[in-house]
């Protein structure tokens, strides 16, 4: 399929899903209508990476400075998200699809809380692909509490300061059960984390393209994934280390 094979693809493709009030802006719409349209593309992205063979998927739904948008655009974002994983289940049950969500979840609405748990727990024995929503996600609210419990457990004596390493940070994080992604998307063209994964992505490569969310279909998740396919990760090595280890 398209020239992808399964040993070059990520085994966690991380997206930063940007563009939906430009969208909605260039049609004259409301921002809203941007949401809902990227609605329909995180359904076709879901759905082709399962296809692909994509084992681990984050989507960055909505950020810790998310909060601080008009009352009524952040409203309309959580009922769409409600919607979303209602509409959802069947199709992620149907293809073996597990949810997890990370982030702050206690900022979210009660509601939406309630739907989150339960398509969590419908579909936490799925083993096809592990879809993860990042949602009230700030990659610096997840290192502080990070932070927070690794001093409370040393508090406790559990914990000593020689304990503490890259392996152990990591299993504190919300990520503790992902791997580091191996690609990150930005969409909208433009080159910043916004807070998103700030450890996470240490050796992580990054992709942006011009088109916004709602645009981005199938073919613009293959085209990332080919020049995905094309880059050398070096990991700090020299390429002639690489290509030595490859052979
Ligand atoms: C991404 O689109 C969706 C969220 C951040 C929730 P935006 O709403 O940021 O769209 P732009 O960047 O204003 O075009
Ligand atoms: C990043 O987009 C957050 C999500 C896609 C959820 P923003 O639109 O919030 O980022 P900035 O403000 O342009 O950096
Ligand atoms: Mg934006």
């Amino acid at each position: 399929m398209h020239r992808l094979t399964q040993e070059k693809l990520p085994r966690h493709l991380a997206i930063i899903m940007d563009g939906n009030g430009r969208w909605a802006e260039q049609r004259s719409l409301d921002r809203v209508a941007g949401h809902r349209q990227g609605a329909e593309s995180v359904r076709i992205v879901v759905r082709a990476c399962r296809e692909i063979g994509i084992p681990y998927l984050t989507l960055f739904a909505f950020s810790s400075e998310n909060w601080s948008r008009p009352q009524p655009e952040v409203e309309a974002l959580m009922t769409l998200l409600k919607d979303y994983l209602v509409m959802e289940l069947r199709e992620m049950l149907d293809n073996n699809i597990r949810l997890l969500a990370i982030g702050d979840l206690s900022r979210l609405p009660k509601e939406v809380v309630v739907v989150l748990n339960e398509t969590m727990k419908l579909t936490a024995a799925a083993t096809g692909m592990t879809l993860t929503l990042a949602l009230s996600y700030g990659g610096r609210d997840d290192i502080i509490q990070a932070i927070r419990r690794i001093t409370a457990n040393s508090r406790d004596g559990n914990l000593t300061p020689e304990d503490i390493n890259e392996g152990l940070f990591s299993k504190y994080l919300w990520t503790a059960n992902l791997p580091d992604p191996d690609l990150l998307i930005r969409t909208s063209g433009e080159f910043r984390i916004s807070n998103f994964f700030l450890w996470q992505l240490a050796y992580t490569e990054i992709y942006v393209t011009p088109n916004l969310w709602p645009d981005f279909k199938k073919e613009d998740l293959i085209q990332a994934l080919l020049r995905y396919r094309d880059r050398e990760r070096r990991f700090g090595l020299t390429s002639e280390q690489i290509k030595i280890g490859d052979r």
